[in-house]
């Protein structure tokens, strides 16, 4: 049986649910920090070591400046709010993506729950935001470059946002949609993915158990027989 260390999700669907059931997209969002405070439970629970949760990508910077504002927001009160509990609870927060491009007091919030979290290892939590992997793969070879390194694939990985984490063994994406979003397309090579009918703030601790337990089920081969 396998035991998997790192999922991997897009908690797709908050926008939908806020306009079927609250009439407000961002009222979508704020129900969805419950299901990331459940599913961060429910990880320690089930002895995964690394949590992934695509946040904000560089795609999102095309919605309505009202909406991005308010997701910003949700996650930096997330951070304020939560953050003792979450440093209790033994989590280690870790960034990806390129935050530059976010307000500086924000830039500043994300970097200080890093760096108080930093000695923990009960869970990576780790918050992939204004993350896409075109944008990853671009600044990898960048890095490359610059360090006149050799172009192969260890000093790839070792230029990813993600070095020092192992590759998920699965991928969930919620919201009934089908497709990768430029999520960690390097590292989702050989994951197994699991796409899940129900809107984020819908989703549950039975429907995350159901998956980790499919999942044990699994022969993986990775290229072999
Ligand atoms: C996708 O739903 C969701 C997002 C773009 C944002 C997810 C953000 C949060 C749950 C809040 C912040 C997160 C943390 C970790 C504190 P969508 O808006 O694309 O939904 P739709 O497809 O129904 O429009």
């Amino acid at each position: 049986m396998n035991s998997p260390k790192h999922v991997a999700i897009i908690m797709d669907g908050n926008g939908r649910w806020g306009l079927k059931n609250k009439k407000s997209r961002n009222l979508g969002h704020r129900a969805g920090i419950k299901t990331v405070e459940k599913i961060i439970k429910s990880s320690i629970k089930n002895k995964i070591k690394y949590l992934t949760l695509y946040a904000f990508s560089t795609e999102n910077w095309k919605r309505p400046k009202l909406e991005i504002k308010f997701l910003l927001n949700l996650l930096e009160s997330f951070l304020k709010n939560k953050i003792n509990e979450l440093n209790e609870n033994g989590i280690k927060i870790k960034i990806i993506g390129d935050i530059k491009k976010f307000p500086k007091k924000i830039q500043v919030n994300l970097l200080s729950s890093q760096k108080k979290t930093i000695n923990n290892n009960k869970l990576n939590l780790v918050l992939a935001l204004n993350y896409g992997s075109k944008n990853e793969l671009l600044n990898a070879i960048k890095i490359i470059k610059a360090k006149k390194m050799k172009i192969n694939e260890s000093s790839i990985v070792k230029s990813l946002y993600t070095y020092g984490i192992p590759n998920p063994e699965i991928l969930i994406r919620t919201g009934n949609t089908k497709r990768l979003s430029n999520f960690l397309l390097w590292q989702l090579s050989y994951s197994e993915i699991f796409f899940e009918k129900k809107m984020w703030p819908d989703f549950n601790e039975k429907d995350y158990k159901k998956i980790l337990d499919k999942f044990k089920k699994i022969k993986r081969n990775f290229g072999n027989i």
